[in-house]
């Protein structure tokens, strides 16, 4: 931990202790308590986080820091993370209560359009294009001093009926898809941190999904919508993002295949997002998603987690459960903490209230980190304790107590101030702005070029050799420059596999 991230959490604490008068939300329940802080007693019953290596425990407290009133982007950004932050959409934004949390930048430093921005939305006839909806997102997240994910370009869900009806061929759908991202990513252009380009394009057993792009065009939709989204947006990161990839397996090796395919033909692929839906008890530990991670930051990519949700298998979950999902959430988070490519975590949703799971998988939920009240479950303590921990150095093994102790420290030695302004880094070595902490309000003063997606000129992890895309694949001639090199799985474009179960898979289509 660099000495500006002690300076950053000294700051935050400076003021939390003994309790942070900044939001509160609900209030943390008797199983998820607030976090200690030199109370020492630490006697809480903990439930053990088996898979990470880390116990997160219970504990009483005399004075707390509200985990819940510091938020997750905040904490994210004293690890040197760019972003903590959750999916969201107009649909939901008459929920004052909701939006509370939505719109503040200490929990969420990121917002993600989960519908608004997707092709049927955006062009629901051909060249007829609609952003009032994603603009909106774009707004909120503006006002909020917010950064965007943009989601989601070539996929094969929610497209409108000119795509899956027309009778296209090599040279019509290209166009199509180059129109559709020119005219969509052109709109966002500066706006947006990253791009998920192409979303879902693997059968769970590595090989490819079968949709309109990929029967047409092989596996050349994917440089084709790379190269245009490129050329559209010059500074978007730009993303593979799919789902069941966290676990090491044929899936997984597609992955990082398709960034290959992507690369050979010319394109640029800077990220992978790891959507992260997840189900309690088949996370993979903290060590084993960190290695994942690191097979595709060897390739100089960065990753993050792009749609987390962890859900519970009967409803309504157990305490055990409950413990059990923290324990999952911990694995994921910690994950990425441990990689330094890791750029950040969005959740799908952050309550109950609004996830997608239920009326996918009936019997299903209770899946993220607040509940339908919207109060912070155990899941959101162990999540805000595990990235407390990691800023604060203190071993991923200690307790809460443990980890309060840790911040003890900090709390004193910062005692002799009053207030103090800390700058931070992120971890592009960029100077994001300073922890302003005065008497009773905590807050990340993020100047305006983190979020409103002014990245040119820094690059960050993004290599050089990465974005050197100087030659053209083939854009509608005809020829197939990518699918009969191609490693993954079947390219025939008469694949109906449906996928298959790779150990712990989440879930599929
Ligand atoms: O917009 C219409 C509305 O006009 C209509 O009245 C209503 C009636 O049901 O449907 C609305 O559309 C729904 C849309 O969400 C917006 O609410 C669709 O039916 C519904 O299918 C759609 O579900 C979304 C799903 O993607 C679509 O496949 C979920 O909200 C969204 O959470 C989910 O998100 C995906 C990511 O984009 C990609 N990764 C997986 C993830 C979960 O499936």
């Amino acid at each position: 931990m660099g000495r500006s991230t002690h300076l950053f959490l000294l700051g935050l604490l400076a003021s939390a202790s003994p309790f942070v008068s900044a939001q509160s939300y609900g209030s943390l329940s008797p199983a998820s308590p607030g976090f200690s802080v030199g109370s020492g007693s630490g006697s809480g019953s903990g439930s053990s986080s088996g898979s990470s290596g880390s116990s997160v425990a219970a504990s009483s407290s005399q004075s707390t820091i509200d985990l819940a009133a510091i938020g997750l982007h905040t904490l994210a950004k004293a690890n040197g993370l760019l972003f903590f932050g959750t999916a969201t959409d107009t649909n939901l934004f008459n929920d004052t209560a909701y939006m509370q949390i939505v719109n503040d930048r200490n929990m969420f430093g990121i917002l993600v359009p989960e519908n608004s921005q997707k092709w049927q939305p955006t062009e629901p006839t051909q060249n007829d294009f609609q952003f009032a909806n994603p603009d909106r997102v774009h707004s909120v997240a503006t006002a909020n001093q917010q950064m965007l994910r943009c989601h989601t370009l070539t996929w094969f869900q929610q497209l409108p009926t000119f795509v899956t009806t027309t009778a296209w061929t090599r040279a019509t759908l290209t166009a199509a898809i180059q129109a559709h991202i020119a005219n969509v990513v052109g709109h966002f252009r500066g706006a947006c941190y990253s791009w998920d380009v192409v979303n879902e394009a693997l059968n769970d057993n590595g090989t490819f999904r079968n949709s309109v792009f990929f029967e047409t065009l092989g596996t050349d939709f994917l440089p084709i919508s790379f190269l245009a989204a490129a050329q559209a947006d010059p500074n978007a990161r730009l993303y593979y993002n799919d789902f069941n990839i966290e676990f090491d397996n044929n899936k997984t090796a597609a992955a990082l295949s398709i960034v290959k395919l992507v690369r050979a033909a010319g394109g640029r692929v800077d990220g992978v997002g790891f959507q992260g839906h997840m189900t309690t008890g088949q996370t993979p530990s903290r060590a084993a998603m960190s290695a994942v991670f690191r097979k595709f930051t060897a390739l100089n990519l960065e990753v993050a987690i792009t749609e987390l949700d962890v859900r519970q298998t009967s409803l309504p979950p157990t305490p055990a459960q409950e413990a059990q999902q923290a324990t999952d959430y911990v694995s994921m988070v910690g994950g990425c903490l441990d990689v330094e490519g890791c750029v950040g975590v969005v959740t799908w949703e952050y309550t109950d209230r609004y996830s997608w799971i239920p009326s996918t998988f009936p019997g299903t939920g209770a899946a993220c980190l607040f509940d339908e009240n919207l109060v912070p479950k155990p899941a959101y303590t162990a999540v805000a304790s595990v990235l407390a921990a990691k800023a604060t150095g203190v071993p991923a093994s200690a307790t809460i107590a443990g980890i309060g102790a840790g911040l003890t420290g900090f709390v004193a030695s910062s005692s002799s101030s009053s207030s103090s302004v800390a700058n931070s880094n992120n971890n592009n070595g960029q100077n994001v702005g300073s922890t302003v902490s005065s008497g009773s309000n905590t807050k990340a003063n993020i100047p305006a070029a983190e979020f409103i997606g002014n990245f040119g000129g820094s690059p960050g992890l993004i290599p050089a050799s990465s974005v050197s895309a100087t030659s053209t694949t083939n854009t509608g001639s005809g020829s197939s420059s990518a699918t009969g090199s191609s490693s993954i799985g079947n390219s025939n474009g008469g694949n109906s596999n449906t996928g298959d179960s790779n150990g712990g898979g989440s879930y599929g289509y």
